[in-house]
């Protein structure tokens, strides 16, 4: 027995010299265009965007064209990406960071935040490279153009590829780092070449301060789910990183925070690493993507396991086998319970795998994968998962276990609905406040 718990923990744990294995970035490229038809008119169902602290006119992108973007980027988004216009959020964002403003971004889940960042920073960055003048970048080991801080290994991984796309064939090299990736390959993988580095905040603190990553060259700070950065876990390294020495102050940088959710709370650390005239670009709702249909079933505490397995297994019944059901994100709020809810499902016949910050790395990203790539129809998680992740295709949502907090109720159903519709099922045990404000909208 005792033989057999050792290698189930071995087994758990993250490999000796581990390297996170990125996909190929021609499966990227596939994956969007097989998300062709919904991208067509996604826009329409946008958010509308206001902008705050701003007199001046403001641009709205009605065309990539409009950016004068790098010819080989603007393929890579139009051709390639299949991303036919701007969504709301990338052409209000995008012509504010081309302009060299500092901005606050908050869009709803699934709103293409990503691009409003990658694709300005990675034109910049093309420009720089051909520029003549002070502007003038050339790329040098280890010291990035652009850094962006996203709070989890598989955000980081997920941005990376999105950056790894943008930039095919432009000459742009992205790295990433984070936890539990062999460090001395990870170093060399950023020697290797990183204009833009995509970084979790505890490994890049690691590299920046013993200097194997150099901030010299620093012209963009992101940071992605930035209220989750700047609040209590991360802002201690936040401001260790931006405090090192040599790190470009606020007004020699471009700062640009993005989000769904910016709570009050967040505000004035906010303020501290942004330029005072940084504009807030918003689409002013602290609540679910209205793509999202959301319904809440009262369930009791003991009876939860049996509920979600009963929900499921009537779905496949209904469409004719697990292989055909829709693609659900399970949400519980212990380690433990993600994997006794994997265990419990498979046990009677629905494939599931489990991902929490216990599991090795390996076995985290290996989860993801599987689920992704649509080997198994349910992913149990914790909130590891709330915050980010894109998997195409992912239709339902179920809160087993209720959210903390409002923000992350609209993180973690934001997984689905993001450019078509979405479900998303909540165990609660009463109809309390907060399920009533989220039922208004
Ligand atoms: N211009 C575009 N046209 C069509 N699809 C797009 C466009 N921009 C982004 N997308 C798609 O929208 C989806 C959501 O994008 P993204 O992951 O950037 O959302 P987000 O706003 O960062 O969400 P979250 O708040 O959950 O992090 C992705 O599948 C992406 O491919
Ligand atoms: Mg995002």
């Amino acid at each position: 027995m005792l033989q057999k718990v050792i290698s189930e923990e071995e087994q758990e744990r993250t490999p000796y010299k581990y390297v996170p294995q990125a996909r190929n970035v021609d499966v990227l490229f596939y994956e969007d265009q097989k998300s062709a038809g919904n991208y067509a008119d996604v826009v329409d169902h946008d958010d509308d965007i206001v902008i705050e602290n701003f007199d001046g006119p403001v641009i709205r992108m009605q065309k990539w064209e409009e950016a004068e973007l790098e010819t080989q980027l603007l393929i890579n988004i139009k051709e390639r990406s299949k991303y036919g216009r701007p969504r709301k959020i990338q052409a209000a964002a995008i012509p504010f960071i081309l302009d060299q403003f500092d901005i606050k971004s908050q869009g709803e889940t699934g709103s293409g935040k990503t691009g409003a960042f990658l694709i300005p920073i990675i034109d910049c960055c093309m420009k720089a490279k051909k520029a003549t003048n002070e502007d003038r970048f050339e790329s040098e080991a280890a010291a990035p153009y652009a850094v962006i801080i996203a709070p989890t290994r598989e955000l980081v991984m997920q941005v990376y590829e999105q950056a790894v796309k943008f930039a095919a064939d432009t000459g742009i090299n992205i790295a990433k780092c984070y936890g539990k990736y062999d460090i001395g390959i990870n170093h060399r993988e950023i020697c290797d070449g990183c204009d833009l580095l995509v970084a979790t905040p505890g490994r890049l603190k690691q590299f920046i301060t013993v200097g194997e990553v150099r901030v010299k060259k620093l012209k963009f700070l992101v940071l992605d789910e930035a209220d989750r950065l700047l609040d209590s876990d991360f802002l201690d390294d936040i401001k260790n990183i931006v405090g090192v020495a040599g790190f470009p102050d606020k007004e020699k940088r471009q700062t640009l925070l993005f989000s769904a959710t910016f709570p009050a709370h967040v505000m004035s650390a906010a303020d501290e690493i942004l330029k005072p005239c940084a504009v807030f670009i918003t689409n002013r709702r602290n609540n679910p993507n209205k793509r999202i249909k959301q319904d809440f079933v009262i369930v009791e505490n003991q009876g939860k396991l049996d509920k979600l397995c009963e929900i499921l297994k009537s779905e496949a019944e209904k469409v004719g086998g697990t292989d055909k059901m829709r693609r659900t994100l399970v949400f519980v709020n212990t380690k433990r319970m993600s994997d006794l809810a994997a265990l419990f499902l498979c046990q009677r016949g629905i494939p599931a795998t489990s991902i929490n910050g216990d599991r090795g790395q390996h076995l985290r990203e290996q989860a993801l994968s599987e689920f992704r790539s649509h080997k198994v129809a349910v992913l149990c998680a914790t909130d590891v998962c709330a915050r980010g992740i894109d998997v195409k295709e992912l239709d339902h949502v179920i809160n087993m276990d209720f959210p903390a907090d409002a923000d992350t109720y609209i993180h973690r159903i934001g997984r689905t609905g993001r450019i078509a519709q979405g479900y998303s099922t909540t165990f609660i045990e009463e109809f309390g406040e907060m399920v009533k404000q989220f039922l208004k909208h």
